[in-house]
């Protein structure tokens, strides 16, 4: 398996190390447009793998995107990370460029890869690239969900003192600050629902929590995270190139599924070795599906700006 991470940035780099120690590829590229910091990042990644015991092949590459040819996956991390007080959404300006000549130039050497899309606004740019590469919907996957279900189990566990592994909770909606929609009706804590365990006060802070995860981390930290993001973007190459079969929530392509249709949002997906496999409706009840529907159309206003760039 080959599998190519664009943007040797904090999110891209810590991405490809979670690839390389898993050994989910035979031959990992690394590619940015900044001279030399793929190359620094991924000859450093590989002087560890005598210590770490992985014989992934990780190759840096600055902007030559012929190393990147006959790629099966490529996750695409590329263009500005937000910075504390700003929203993903305002990200659109620089990143829609990036990402569009990105995935463009990716196509021309891998034809057949599956994309992940990581840069924000992430809903918006997998849309982007899905209309700009014009790839079969299934081959075109965003990550957002998979990252804020992981944080949502992180709020669920800190609160009832239990491991996130034995939780079960998914994001649904946009991988925004105010679109994401964390479903506590349905997350269960080994098969028993949360909501047996936490008052309404306690349940109303853990998805309050969850939505704002990144800009409170983006707060301390003064940038976007990326051990989260990348571990997150790390779990859906592993599902795709070892066809595991997981479910997460990832931004698809929606054509009337969930009442939407023209759109890229999260939902509950199948992913494995030929991309998304099938959406699964989780019947949402009433007010989740008045949330999923406010936040599509939130997405759509910034789809539409796409337009005028
Ligand atoms: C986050 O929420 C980078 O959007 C990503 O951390």
């Amino acid at each position: 398996m080959k599998v190519t991470v664009v943007g040797a940035g904090a999110v891209g780099a810590t991405c490809a190390d979670n690839i390389a120690r898993k050994e989910l590829a035979t031959e990992l590229v690394l590619l940015d447009i900044k001279e030399g910091i793929a190359e620094g990042k991924a000859q450093d990644m590989m002087q560890g793998a005598a210590l770490l015991g992985f014989d992934t092949k990780i190759v840096g590459s600055t902007n030559d995107y012929a190393k990147t040819a006959g790629s099966d996956v490529v996750v695409i991390t590329s263009g500005l990370p937000r910075k504390p007080g700003m929203t993903r959404e305002e990200l659109i300006g620089v990143n829609a460029g990036i990402v569009k000549g990105v995935a463009e130039n990716i196509l021309k050497h891998s034809p057949d890869a599956i994309i992940i899309i990581i840069s924000n606004p992430m809903d918006t740019m997998t849309y982007l690239a899905l209309t700009a590469t014009g790839l079969p919907k299934n081959r075109i996957i965003g990550m957002g969900g998979a990252l804020d279900s992981a944080r949502f189990r992180y709020q669920l566990s800190q609160h009832l003192g239990c491991s996130p592994a034995d939780l079960n909770a998914v994001v649904v909606g946009g991988h925004g600050d105010t679109t994401m929609i964390p479903l506590i009706r349905l997350a269960t804590w080994n098969s028993v629902p949360v909501t047996k365990f936490l008052t309404e006060d306690q349940q109303k802070k853990i998805v309050a929590d969850t939505m704002v995860g990144g800009a409170t981390l983006t707060k301390l930290i003064g940038t976007s995270a990326w051990y989260a993001p990348g571990a997150a973007g790390a779990a859906m190459v592993e599902s795709i190139v070892r066809d595991e079969k997981k479910l997460f929530t990832c931004c698809v392509k929606l054509e009337g599924e969930y009442g939407q249709k023209d759109i890229c949002l999260g939902v509950p997906v199948i992913l494995g070795r030929s991309g998304w496999e099938k959406i699964l409706d989780f019947g949402l009840n009433e007010a989740e599906q008045a949330e999923f529907n406010k936040s599509a159309a939130a997405v759509r206003n910034m789809n539409d700006v796409l337009k005028t760039l």
